[in-house]
């Protein structure tokens, strides 16, 4: 089955989030499942730059405003689309916000052409290339479905939602730039609340939705995590799945990962805990040494953990972070890590040093109000590095509770708190640290989470079924 999957970032080459990491991850995942995945991608100067052999195999005189081009090639072992319009993406840095850290004021018509290209190739294909499925992530793909009508048809559509909470709203008026058809500005079109959303155009649009994991999938459909969609997603429940997302075990492997000291098991993790120790210039304790890897907003619920810390550090425990984001809880943090030898704070973006606290973290937390799926809760799994998680989204499907019954069965992977409160957080972490110092559970508590799979097998399998049950013939 041919599949185009249609993205605005993309791991390795661009990424702000776990939706580049998972676009970057499906198009491998998919192959052993005879999915033939190419991935549509903005040009913007990282992927240009990264681009092998780009052939042309497309022009389009006014994408948008300006002359554009469709290059085909090869980067980073991914089997690329790309959009090559100066006017749009020539822009070093991240691919949505300017150097004021603002959202580009004219991202709606950056991704309309993303989505007006994915359209064009499931109509007309690429260099010989058709696509059977267009397969949109996000808001950025959402227009797709409206452009395909504006084009008189086309393949299957699959929209994954990785995150409900970037709607893709913009006003009214600017339909004319977007290039949409008036005429669907209601409520079974793109219209949102008296403006436009481009997700609200995908969810009504698109022949099946997919969200990353079971547990949102019924959150989304509720007033409290839908942000104001959930109707939709109800209107939509027949055609809604959860399938929960995998993470690289190539890229994510302690047992040969070249960023840390390799290790099987939890005597090999040592050596790391002590690295970290080393690097971060934090004291030896009695306590679980706690990461965090995160981009800094509410949704993560880090301000939980700047009220709840204290519990922490009276247990013996010590806090890493690296993460940047909203200004203020930059600040905070960094404050913090200034003023508590207890505590070291990395603002910023940074690969290895990610690997680094994942594998030398006794406890990795991930204390999210929403979670469409999470992923650094699963590197935390891998590296034997315990998840102390919010219940909720894929942070509920992914952890098996510490709780009595698994731990009398064996089978606990990390704790779970609920509500996500500041006070269920201190609860959680005085119980990780009891759980830490009774050294024969903590030890199978590692063991177990390090077995867990966490890998994109079964998730790929059921893309693939989806696929094929969007082509098969009636
Ligand atoms: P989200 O996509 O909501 O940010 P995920 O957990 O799905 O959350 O994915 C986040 C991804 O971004 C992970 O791969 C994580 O390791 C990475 N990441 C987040 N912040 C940083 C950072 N400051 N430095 C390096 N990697 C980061
Ligand atoms: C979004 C979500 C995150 C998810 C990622 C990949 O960024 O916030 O939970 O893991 O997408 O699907």
């Amino acid at each position: 089955i041919r599949v185009l999957s249609v993205a605005s970032e993309c791991a390795p080459l661009v990424k702000t989030g776990g939706l580049a990491d998972v676009a970057g991850a499906l198009p491998a995942a998919l192959r052993p499942e005879g999915v033939d995945m190419r991935t549509l991608l903005p040009g913007y100067p990282a992927v240009m730059s990264a681009l092998r052999d780009g052939a042309e195999i497309g022009r389009f005189d006014d994408l948008f405003g300006s002359p554009a081009r469709l290059l085909a090639g090869q980067a980073a072992g991914l089997d690329l689309l790309v959009i090559d319009a100066p006017h749009l993406f020539g822009r070093a840095g991240n691919p949505y916000l300017g150097p004021d850290g603002r959202d580009w004021p004219d991202n709606p018509e950056r991704f309309a052409a993303l989505s007006w290209v994915g359209a064009h190739v499931g109509v007309h294909g690429a260099g010989g290339w058709q696509p059977q499925v267009l397969h949109g992530h996000d808001w950025q793909a959402g227009f797709v479905t409206e452009y395909l009508r504006q084009m008189g048809g086309g393949p299957a559509t699959v929209l994954t939602v990785h995150n409900i909470a970037f709607t893709g709203a913009t006003a009214a008026w600017r339909m004319h730039s977007l290039r949409l058809d008036p005429g669907r500005f209601t409520v079974d079109g793109y219209e949102y609340w008296g403006g436009i959303s481009a997700l609200k155009a995908g969810l009504m649009g698109a022949d099946a939705l997919t969200t990353v994991s079971p547990t949102y999938a019924e959150e989304l459909m509720t007033p409290e995590f839908g942000m104001g969609l959930d109707g939709v997603m109800r209107h939509r429940r027949e055609s809604l799945t959860g399938i929960l997302n995998g993470i690289d075990t190539d890229a994510w492997n302690p047992a040969a990962d070249p960023a840390v000291r390799p290790y099987r098991d939890l005597d090999g993790k040592a050596a790391n805990t002590a690295a970290l120790r080393a690097e971060m210039g934090l004291p030896d304790a009695d306590g679980p040494l706690c990461v965090i890897v995160s981009r800094m907003t509410h949704q993560k619920g880090l301000d939980l953990v700047l009220e709840a810390l204290p519990a922490l550090l009276d247990h013996g425990g010590r806090l890493a972070l690296l993460g940047s984001g909203d200004p203020t809880l930059e600040y905070a943090f960094r404050t913090l890590g200034e003023q508590n030898p207890h505590v070291a704070v990395r603002i910023g973006y940074d690969e290895g040093l990610s690997h680094r606290l994942i594998a030398g973290g006794d406890a990795i937390l991930v204390p999210s109000r929403f979670e469409p799926c999470g992923l650094t809760q699963m590197y935390g799994l891998r590296y034997g590095t315990i998840p102390v998680v919010g219940l909720t989204g894929g942070l509920a499907d992914t952890v098996i509770n510490a709780s009595p019954a698994a731990l009398a069965q064996g089978v606990a992977t990390g704790l779970q708190f609920s509500p996500v409160t500041a006070d269920a957080l201190r609860g959680a972490l005085v119980r990780l640290c009891l759980l830490y110092r009774d050294r024969e559970t903590w030890s199978r508590l590692v063991a177990n989470a390090m077995a867990q799979p966490v890998g994109w097998d079964q998730s790929a399998r059921a893309y693939a079924a989806l696929y094929a049950r969007l082509t098969a013939e009636p």
